[in-house]
């Protein structure tokens, strides 16, 4: 995997956020199965509560596009490592249970997590099976 490239993609999808109101520009890049790459930059809605983060943005591009399963995904922010909410690692955890998850400050610049740490002991789908 090149998490270089992945980490570019997110920097390129952070510059379209759409963020009037918090000014906080997130992008991300998720990788799929396949190797496909899908963009996402966060959205913001003058309601609020419709705002769609970066992460969530590219993960549902994907699979919308038909993909079922992420091998990792890459987030930028506007912070020192801008870290996934907690409601992106759910849905992460509902795509990748085994996901890397880099957090990245710049292409050479970079922590990488399992989704596992992120988010321990987690509850999926295998749980209602
Ligand atoms: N945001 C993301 O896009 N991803 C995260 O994981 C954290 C927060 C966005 C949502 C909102 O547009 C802005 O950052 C400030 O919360």
């Amino acid at each position: 995997m090149d998490r270089k490239y992945l980490i570019k993609r997110a920097l390129e999808a952070q510059k379209k956020a759409y963020v009037p109101y918090s000014k906080f520009r997130v992008g991300s890049a998720v990788l799929t199965e396949d190797g496909s790459i899908y963009t996402g930059c966060n959205i913001e809605i003058s309601s609020y509560s419709p705002t769609l983060c970066a992460e969530r943005t590219a993960i549902f591009k994907a699979i919308s596009e038909g993909h079922k399963k992420i091998k990792a995904i890459a987030v930028v922010g506007d912070s020192d490592y801008t870290y996934p909410c907690g409601v992106c690692r759910q849905v992460i955890r509902e795509f990748g249970k085994d996901a890397i998850v880099i957090v990245a400050n710049s292409e050479d610049d970079y922590r990488e997590y399992t989704l596992d740490e992120l988010l321990p002991h987690s509850f999926g789908p295998e749980d209602l099976k």
